[in-house]
């Protein structure tokens, strides 16, 4: 059984409960973080070597301490609560079934900055995850480990919780911002950089939701020996959301660094591939990282086990390799369409996009309609290459990465897998099956 720091009480009767919560040593730790300076604390996160769990993996502590301190403004820590990636699902559950983890998180975090008031901004379907936060932060405040001169201790902070109205593109850190200001969340330019100017132009960290939950057994441990968990600049434990053709779907907390081979074979994770099938395919963090093929996913160029951590599922560049990201493992099996899938995503992207950038509000759009049109039959061989052209007119063009996240499965699908997009466009009397799919779907082909 691999070490738990973040699940370990999640199966306690009642741990959403705050006397469930503090029974198991719940807000002990907070308690010690008072007792210590903001500046150690800052410290002890930037030790632990803790990157950030919401997909860009940068390192905690750095963004922290470049947090600007501008003499009578105040400063503010919002939490990325939007998790909806396809394919990522663990802080909606974590919030679900520990929501006092993340109330002393960024109790622990709010402190170390010097922030009095702080949001955790939650996507808008997850409604009934806000009503558990908002019990959990009244009890928190009828506790006295909320509100002012917390425990005695001189520190005043107020937590709000704050719902969006679903929209993927409220994860991007300024989009989230502007989003909490009451505004259209459209993503801003960046420098300014939220850390020097975000909300209301103050100050302000934005961190994920698993990133700041991180932080309990960090004060718990000491930075020190939570770095000694994990591999090289992979330190601590992940949340991976597993789904698709796997044994097992859930919610797992892996020390970073395990093989993916394990991951995904052994009953202690996912369990192995359904029916006893074939694996094919694996995005490793979230729809939008590249897909791999599963002897690029098992094993690197030399023939050494890939492990789960930035470096090895990064090793190879996008050549060979894929991204970490937010930890959405989705498993494809043999049977699996590449093309369909694809399509599936390129549909979330279209829907997705702002709107802001032509490239990404054009190109998500042109990207839907041609895998569709290939889907449907009518696919000539220059879509594919049509297809690589835009997608490489997207990346790095956009303000934000919402751009990337639609190029890079589109680029990888057609990397790894071209002959199976040929093979739509030259036989497409196999793909009866998928033709009834669409249409039953109602999706006309006039949109095509
Ligand atoms: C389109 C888009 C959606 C994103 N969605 C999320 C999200 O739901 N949750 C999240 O924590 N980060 C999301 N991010 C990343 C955030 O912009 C930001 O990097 C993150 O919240 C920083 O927190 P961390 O350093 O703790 O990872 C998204 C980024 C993009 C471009």
């Amino acid at each position: 059984m691999g070490i738990k720091l973040l699940t370990n009480n999640i199966n306690v009767a009642g741990i959403q409960k705050l006397d469930t919560y503090q029974n198991n040593g719940g807000y002990d730790m907070f308690k010690k973080a008072l007792s210590m300076t903001p500046d150690a604390i800052v410290e002890e996160v930037k030790k632990s070597g803790l990157r950030g769990r919401g997909g860009a993996g940068f390192p905690t502590g750095m963004k922290w301490s470049f947090l600007a301190k501008p003499e009578g403004v105040p400063r503010y820590l919002v939490c990325n609560a939007d998790e909806s990636e396809p394919g990522t699902f663990k802080d909606r559950y974590m919030m679900e079934r520990i929501p006092h983890l993340l109330i002393e998180g960024m109790a622990i975090g709010s402190f170390a900055l010097g922030c009095h008031t702080s949001y955790i901004y939650i996507r808008g379907e997850l409604m009934y995850v806000y009503h558990i936060l908002q019990k959990a932060i009244d009890e928190a405040y009828a506790a006295g480990f909320l509100g002012k001169n917390i425990l005695g201790s001189g520190f005043d902070f107020d937590l709000h919780v704050h719902c969006g109205a679903g929209a993927y593109i409220c994860g991007e850190e300024t989009a989230l911002i502007e989003s909490l200001e009451g505004k259209r969340g459209n993503p801003r330019i960046k420098p300014p950089f939220p850390a020097i100017r975000g909300l209301w132009d103050c100050p302000t960290v934005v961190n994920n939701v698993e990133t700041l939950m991180a932080v309990v057994p960090i004060i718990k441990l000491g930075g020190d020996e939570y770095a000694k968990i994990g591999i090289g600049k992979s330190t601590g434990t992940k949340l991976i959301s597993a789904c698709g053709h796997i044994n097992k779907p859930g919610i797992y907390e892996i020390e970073l660094g395990i093989p993916v081979e394990e991951f995904i074979y052994s009953d202690e994770y996912c369990g192995g591939i359904r029916n006893g099938k074939k694996l094919k395919a694996v995005v490793a963090g979230g729809s939008s990282v590249p897909v791999l093929p599963a002897e690029l996913i098992l094993k690197l160029a030399n023939g050494e086990p890939r492990l789960m951590s930035y470096e090895s599922l990064g090793e190879g560049g996008f050549a060979t390799g894929t991204m970490m990201g937010s930890g959405g493992f989705i498993a494809m099996d043999e049977d699996t369409s590449i093309v369909k899938n694809l399509w599936t995503f390129a549909r979330f992207y279209h829907h997705e996009s702002c709107g802001q950038c032509s490239p990404c509000r054009e190109g998500t759009g042109w990207m839907e309609k041609i895998l569709h049109k290939i889907l449907d039959g009518h696919g000539n061989i220059s879509d594919i290459d049509l297809l690589w052209d835009i997608q490489s007119k997207i990346e790095g063009k956009t303000i934000c990465p919402l751009g990337e996240a639609a190029a890079w499965p589109v680029a990888s699908a057609i990397r790894h897998f071209r002959s199976e997009f040929e093979e739509y466009v030259r036989n497409p009397q196999n793909i009866i099956e998928d033709h009834h799919y669409y249409r039953l779907n109602n999706i006309s082909q006039e949109s095509v």
